[in-house]
C-alpha cells in the first residue's frame, strides 16, 4: 500500500509549492490527489482555459517523484457556468433550485449538464492525459454528498418519465407493478407521472422505489460518461471515484463496474458523532472510532472494486463537518493506516496537506497547520510510511493457508425499501447490517460484503441481516452454498415491485425452508422478547415475523414466540438478534467446520493479509488479549503482545 495525499496547489501562492513538494516525499508519501475542485481556475470564463498554473503544479509535485492522480473538477461547477444556465442546477424535496456557493450543485438529469461535463472532461484529459506523472484519474468528487443524488428538478421529472418507459413499455404494467388502482392513481401514459414528492401523505411505496432506482442509475450513466471520455484520452490510467461512509442513495456495486479501483473517504471520528452508534458506543470510541467502522467499509469497498480499493481521503485530526469534533487519540492515524493495508488497500491519501486559513474547511485539519509547522498527525504519518516500508517483504510472502472467511450480503435495495416503509420507527437496516458484521468479526474472521447473487461456494459462513427482495440469481447462489447461512428477519418479504409476494414472505426462501411468515409486528426500543439458547439468556426485538412451519424452532422466548428455525444449512431469526443470540447462533451453525472459534476481547480485532495477520486495538486502555492469538513475542513483525491505547501488532501467520 502506498501512502498519498490531498493537495489543492490552486490554495497556495506558488512559492509554496516546490517545499511542500519536497516535505511530501520526506514524510514518505508518493502520490498526490488534485485538481477535483479547481474548475474555476482552470476555466476561469467560459472557453477561456489558464492550464498555466496547473502545468506548473504538476511540473513541481512530479519533479520530486510523485505520482498524481488527477480529479475532475465537475462537482464544483462555476459561477459563471450556473449563471449562464441555470437548469444545471438540482432541484430539493420542495422543489426549490439549489443555489450556487458551496458545491455538488448540479443535477444528475441535466442534459446540459452532461455536454458541459464532456466539454471540462475531455478539455483536461486531452491535456494530462498522457502526462508521465498522471497516473491515474478520480471522477467527480463523492456523487451525492450533501444529499444529492436525488434531484427534483424538472430535467430529473422528463428523464424519469423516460427511464419508466424504458422499464416497462406499457403503462399497464406500470399500473400493475405499482398497484395505482389503490387510491385512484392509475395512469394512462408515462408522461403524466410526477416525481414522488410533496404529494399530500406518503406517496406510493412502489413509485418512490422506481424513483430510487432511476435516481442511482442517472449517477451511473453520469460517471459512465466521464469514464468513457477518461479511457479514450488517458489510456492505461486507472479510474477512481471516492466514495463514502454509510452512504447508500446509490447502487455502488453498480457504479463499481465502470472503475477500476473503488475509493472511499474515511472520517472514523466524524462518522461515529453522527452514525447509527449509541451514547455508550459513541463515548467509548470517541477518539478511535467505532472499531468497525473503516473495516466494514473497507470490506464493502473491497468487493465493489472487484479485490482492488484504495482510501482516497483519511481523517488526519479533527474534521469540521459532525456535531463535535474531537481529535484522533495519539496512535490512530498509525492504526487506521495499517489497517487499511490489512484489509487491502493499494493507497491511503491522508485528507489534506495543509489546513485551510480560509473558507468552509478552515476548522478541518491537515497534516500541516495553516501556518505551515506539521501538525500532530504527521509524525504519524512518518512512522507509518517507514513501518508499511519495513513490512514490504513479509507482505510479500505467500501464505501458507487461507483463514475462513464470513460473506455478509449486502443490498442497497433492502436499504432503500427500508426507508420508504420502515414499519416500524426502530428498524434501520444499516444498523442492523453493521451489528451482524461486528458479531461475526468479533470471532477473529475476515469478511467479505458482497451483493445479493454473489458466488458463495468459498466462505465458511454466510450471514444475511436481511433482504427484502431475493432475485433469482440470489436464491441460486443460496442454495449453492456449502456453508451455514444465517438469514436475519424480513427476508424475502418483498417482490422486485415492492408488493407482498404472493406465496407471503420468506418469498423464494421457501425453497430452502419449509415456513411462511403469517403476519409481523414491529416494537418499540425497549421491548425485548426474552429467552435462553445454549443454556444463555438471550434477547431479540424490533421485529417478529410470526411463522407458519411443521418444524419446530430451536428457539422460542419466554412470552411463546419462535424467534429461530433451523432447516439443514439453513438458520433463519424471526427478530433481531442481540450480540450474545447471535454469536451463539454464528458458534452452533459453524459447530461442524470451524469448532470453538476465537473469540476476541473487548475493542481488539484482527485482519489478515497475504502471511500477515494484525491486530488492532482500538480500546483507550492496554490490552492483553494478543495472548490468546500469539504465544511467542519474538514472533512478531511489528508491537508485542502489550497492546497500548491505539497500538497494533502484526505477525506471520
Ligand atoms: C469529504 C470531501 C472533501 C472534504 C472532506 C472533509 O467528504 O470529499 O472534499 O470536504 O470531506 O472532511
Amino acid at each position: 500500500m502506498r501512502l498519498g495525499v490531498c493537495y489543492y496547489p490552486e490554495h497556495w501562492d506558488q512559492g509554496l509549492w516546490a517545499d511542500d513538494a519536497k516535505r511530501m516525499v520526506d514524510l514518505g508519501l508518493e502520490v498526490v490527489r488534485l485538481g477535483e475542485f479547481a474548475w474555476s481556475r482552470i476555466e476561469p470564463a467560459s472557453n477561456e482555459f489558464d492550464w498555466g498554473w496547473l502545468d506548473k503544479a504538476i511540473e513541481t509535485l512530479s519533479d520530486v517523484g510523485l505520482q498524481l492522480i488527477l480529479g475532475t473538477p465537475t462537482a464544483t461547477p462555476p459561477k459563471w457556468l450556473i449563471d449562464t444556465y441555470p437548469d444545471i442546477l438540482a432541484w430539493d424535496k420542495d422543489r426549490r433550485p439549489r443555489r450556487f456557493g458551496s458545491r455538488r450543485h448540479y443535477c444528475f438529469s441535466s442534459p446540459r449538464y452532461t455536454d458541459e461535463t464532456r466539454r471540462i472532461v475531455t478539455a483536461m484529459t486531452k491535456r494530462y492525459g498522457d502526462h508521465s506523472a498522471v497516473e491515474a484519474w478520480q471522477t467527480d468528487n463523492e456523487y451525492g454528498c450533501h444529499d444529492t443524488v436525488r434531484s427534483y428538478s424538472p430535467a430529473a421529472e422528463v428523464a424519469f418519465q423516460s427511464w419508466l418507459a424504458n422499464r416497462y413499455g406499457d403503462i399497464d404494467k406500470l399500473n400493475d407493478a405499482w398497484g395505482t388502482v389503490f387510491w385512484s392513481q392509475v395512469y394512462q401514459s408515462f408522461d403524466q407521472i410526477d416525481l414522488p414528492n410533496l404529494t399530500t401523505t406518503e406517496p406510493n411505496p412502489s413509485h418512490v422505489l422506481d424513483f430510487y432506482r432511476f435516481s442511482s442509475d442517472q449517477v451511473v450513466t453520469y460517471n459512465r460518461m466521464q469514464t468513457t471520455i477518461i479511457r479514450a484520452n488517458s489510456p492505461g490510467r486507472e479510474i477512481y471515484h471516492n466514495f463514502m461512509g454509510f452512504f447508500t442513495d446509490f447502487d455502488h456495486y453498480q457504479l463499481s463496474e465502470d472503475i477500476d479501483i473503488a475509493g472511499w473517504d474515511s472520517y472514523p471520528l466524524g462518522f461515529l458523532d453522527i452514525g447509527p452508534y449509541d451514547m455508550a458506543e459513541k463515548l467509548a470510541f470517541m477518539r478511535q472510532g467505532h472499531p468497525d467502522f473503516a473495516a466494514f467499509h473497507h470490506d464493502l469497498y473491497r468487493n465493489c472494486g472487484r479485490g482492488r480499493f484504495a482510501v482516497l481521503e483519511q481523517q488526519p485530526g479533527p474534521v469540521n463537518w459532525a456535531d463535535h469534533n474531537p481529535a484522533p487519540f495519539p496512535g490512530m492515524l498509525r492504526l487506521w493506516t495499517h489497517e487499511a493495508a490489512a484489509h487491502g488497500a493499494e493507497l491511503l491519501c491522508y485528507f489534506r496537506w495543509r489546513q485551510a486559513p480560509f473558507a468552509q474547511e478552515q476548522m478541518h485539519a491537515g497534516l500541516m497547520r495553516p501556518d505551515n509547522e506539521p501538525a500532530v498527525g504527521a509524525a504519524e504519518v512518518r512512522q507509518a510510511a517507514q513501518e508499511r516500508e519495513g513490512l514490504k517483504a513479509a507482505q510479500a510472502e505467500t501464505p501458507k493457508a487461507s483463514p475462513p472467511r464470513i460473506a455478509l450480503v449486502f443490498s442497497y435495495e433492502t436499504q432503500w425499501m427500508s426507508e420508504i416503509q420502515p414499519q416500524g420507527a426502530t428498524w434501520n437496516y444499516m444498523k442492523l447490517v453493521m451489528h451482524w458484521y461486528s458479531v461475526a468479526r468479533s470471532f477473529g474472521f475476515d469478511i467479505d460484503i458482497v451483493p445479493p447473487g454473489a458466488k458463495l461456494e468459498d466462505y465458511a459462513l454466510v450471514i444475511v441481516p436481511s433482504l427484502f427482495n431475493i432475485p433469482p440469481p440470489a436464491i441460486e447462489a443460496f442454495s449453492d452454498a456449502r456453508a451455514p447461512v444465517i438469514f436475519g428477519p424480513r427476508c424475502g418479504s418483498k417482490t422486485q415491485e415492492m408488493q407482498v409476494p404472493p406465496p407471503l414472505a420468506p418469498g423464494p426462501l421457501q425453497e430452502l425452508i419449509p415456513v411462511r411468515v403469517t403476519h409481523v409486528e414491529s416494537f418499540p426500543s425497549n421491548h425485548l422478547e426474552a429467552a435462553d439458547f445454549k443454556g444463555q439468556p438471550v434477547t431479540a426485538g424490533v421485529w417478529l415475523d410470526h411463522l407458519e412451519s411443521d418444524l419446530s424452532p430451536i428457539v422460542r422466548s419466554v412470552s411463546g414466540h419462535d424467534l429461530l428455525y433451523h432447516h439443514e444449512n439453513i438458520w433463519l431469526f424471526t427478530s433481531q438478534p442481540d450480540a450474545m443470540f447471535l454469536r451463539l447462533t454464528i458458534e452452533a451453525a459453524l459447530e461442524p467446520t470451524v469448532p470453538n472459534p476465537e473469540q476476541l476481547p473487548g475493542a481488539l480485532r484482527t485482519r489478515t493479509s497475504g502471511a500477515i495477520r494484525y491486530a488492532f486495538n482500538y480500546a483507550d486502555e492496554d490490552c492483553d488479549g494478543l495472548s490468546v492469538l500469539i504465544k511467542e513475542d519474538g514472533l512478531f513483525d511489528l508491537g508485542t503482545a502489550h497492546l497500548k491505547p491505539a497500538d497494533l501488532a502484526c505477525w506471520r501467520t
